[in-house]
């Protein structure tokens, strides 16, 4: 691909979705888009992209594109820890301060293959007998609809369920058909997916007590991070926990967040005036 082809799709990816692609990325072009260079009946590259530049308004197409260059590396239990901070910190803190509402609202803000929100809700399924009475919510959007087919359909390989569900895990809540592992439904059910772009507006989505918003800032520049950040704000409870994946931080990109004091990887919305609060 020439350098201008290069810098179009670079420029086109950027403003539909926010993720960067610098040079050293080129090589991925290649292989993810020649699928969809086929799937409209293109030869190759250079027509896909010479299409694309002389239709820009083609959404369908460039839905295909941004979607296929989307990373969905995503397993189950991801870094272990954070999902050991939901257990013992974060639900036993909403346990008490939504004690007259008895509700909370989880949102998986990049949930790729589903198997974080999935995480989220075979966790808090082990919590039953601590949280009868209560609702729980959990809301699971993702820019890629392929992702979305693929929660949604709750079937994994023997490959993926073998990266991060302890086994006892994986005998309650799947089964196996042929090749695949089939989850529950009834930890399907949990999960509402929905489409949406970590670049629009989420108010639409309602209000949330916990985010994980995890390895998906990583493929966005400093300011996209930030606006982002702020938009989560909007949408968080006032003593809300947002948790990044395990090579994201807030720190040096916004001031809307603060680290959770003594909680790797945990974050609150920064509170004007009041002193944050402390946990550990
Ligand atoms: C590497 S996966 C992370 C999955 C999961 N959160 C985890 O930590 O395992 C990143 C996901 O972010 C999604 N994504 C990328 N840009 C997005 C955007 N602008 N809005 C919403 N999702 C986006 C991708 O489609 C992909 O499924």
């Amino acid at each position: 691909m020439n350098q201008a082809d290069f810098d179009f799709i670079a420029s086109l990816l950027k403003q539909t979705s926010g993720l960067v692609l610098t040079p050293e990325k080129a090589y991925l072009l290649e292989s993810r888009l020649m699928p969809v260079a086929r799937k409209f009946g293109f030869d190759d590259l250079d027509n896909l992209v010479g299409s694309i530049r002389s239709q820009p308004s083609n959404k369908k197409l460039v839905d295909e594109i941004t979607d296929a260059m989307t990373t969905n590396e995503s397993l189950f239990f991801r870094d272990t820890k954070p999902f050991e901070q939901l257990k013992t910190v974060v639900i036993p803190m909403l346990l008490k301060a939504r004690s007259a509402t008895k509700t909370i609202r989880i949102w998986s803000a990049a949930s790729s293959s589903g198997q974080e929100p999935y995480s989220i809700a075979m966790l808090l399924n082990d919590m039953k007998v601590q949280l009868a009475g209560w609702t729980i919510k959990i809301m699971a959007t993702d820019i890629s609809n392929e992702m979305l087919t693929r929660a949604k359909a709750g079937t994994y390989t023997q490959f993926e369920v073998q990266r991060g569900l302890p086994i006892a895990t994986l005998v309650k809540y799947f089964k196996q058909e042929g090749e695949s592992w089939i989850l529950d439904q009834s930890i399907r059910s949990m999960v509402d997916y929905r489409h949406f772009n970590l670049l629009d507006d989420p108010r639409p989505l309602g209000q949330f007590d916990i985010v994980f918003c995890r390895n998906v800032l990583i493929y966005f520049d400093q300011q996209t991070k930030a606006e982002v950040l702020a938009r989560m704000t909007q949408v968080m409870a006032n003593d809300g926990v947002l948790f990044l994946g395990a090579a994201e931080t807030v720190l040096g990109i916004t001031d809307k967040f603060v680290p959770l004091q003594g909680h790797r990887g945990m974050y609150e919305v920064a509170q004007s005036g009041a002193s944050q609060r402390r946990t550990a």
